[in-house]
């Protein structure tokens, strides 16, 4: 009995939502099949595309197995083989999108005896092993789909937010990789008030936007004062794409995870394409090597 799933990329943070808010993508991700063994275990028999370490215990998609194999009362185990064309380091959630995938599909293997929140917990797990960190901003938009926000961590409380119809993305990835653990070593562990009132302000903002798709207030609310300064720094022109996406139509743009890739939300699949062409040509003058990918918010 085996499963074919996809493993959709997503955008964590979304300007406003550190830790917090995330939204997936359509059509990016990986590629995923799992199938039953009887041993009870979790055996990564083959990952194509990127070299990725296959022990259980090294590997984001092993690890949530495992936390879900040892909540469950089936005997048995999987078998997981990867077509991974997210790249690891991207800032579209590449370790998100094996935890996830791995976790929706053992779920379906099993006639679905966990919830989405206890999926979430589980694929966790494995963001704790690629960035020190569980957070869930990435995870939980891969298994509930659309934007969903973190409500709170502890108790974990999930909140999916309904996508309005015509919201697209458009994701720049220069060709650098950068680590989530490292990018986050970087950061302020506080904020002024005056800080706190920016960012809520417009999570609130962007919240209310996504509810009434109101486009306007979406692009109004794409501001992060935190936490944006600070890791722009290590991406290539990161001011100038976002100028420019801007300038091009989009309502808003910002870093895409911990980076390095650059995100911009726009109204509908052209205005998404503008963007994409000013990104690129950006990044053409000035000699950086890139991909770029559009997708509807879904
Ligand atoms: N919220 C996390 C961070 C997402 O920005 O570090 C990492 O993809």
């Amino acid at each position: 009995e085996e499963i074919k799933v996809f493993c959709p990329a997503t955008i964590a943070n979304v300007s406003c939502g550190f830790d917090v808010l995330g939204l997936a993508l359509d059509s990016v991700g990986d590629e995923m099949t799992v199938r039953k063994i009887p041993e009870n275990s979790i055996r990564i028999t083959k990952i194509l595309g990127q070299d990725l370490p296959l022990e259980t215990e090294k590997n984001v998609s092993g690890v949530a197995g495992l936390a879900l194999l040892t909540k469950s009362d089936y005997e048995g185990g999987f078998e997981i083989e990867i077509d991974k064309r997210i790249k690891p380091g991207s800032g579209i959630g590449s370790s998100a999108a094996s935890s996830a995938g791995a976790v929706w599909a053992m779920n379906e293997l099993l006639g679905k005896p966990f919830s989405k929140l206890e999926l979430v917990q589980f694929a966790m797990q494995g963001e704790k092993l690629a960035s020190d960190v569980a957070h869930a901003d990435n995870v939980a938009p891969a298994i509930y789909g659309g934007f969903t926000l973190v409500r709170s961590y502890e108790p974990l409380d999930i909140i999916p937010i309904p996508t309005p119809s015509e919201l697209y993305a458009t994701v720049i990835h220069p060709q650098i990789e950068i680590k989530t653990s490292d990018s986050r070593k970087i950061l302020r562990t506080t904020i002024s008030l005056a800080q706190g009132i920016q960012q809520w302000g417009n999570l609130g903002g962007l919240i209310a936007g996504l509810y009434q798709s109101d486009y306007d207030l979406i692009g109004r609310s794409l501001h992060d004062y935190i936490v944006e300064p600070i890791r722009s720094i290590l991406i290539p022109a990161f001011d100038k794409i976002k100028a420019n996406a801007i300038e091009a139509g989009a309502l808003g743009c910002g870093i895409s995870g911990s980076g390095p890739s650059i995100f911009a939300l726009s109204k509908g699949e052209s205005n998404a394409k503008k963007v994409a062409a000013s990104m690129q040509e950006t990044y053409k003058n000035i000699g950086v090597p890139f991909d770029i990918h559009i997708s509807k918010v879904n």
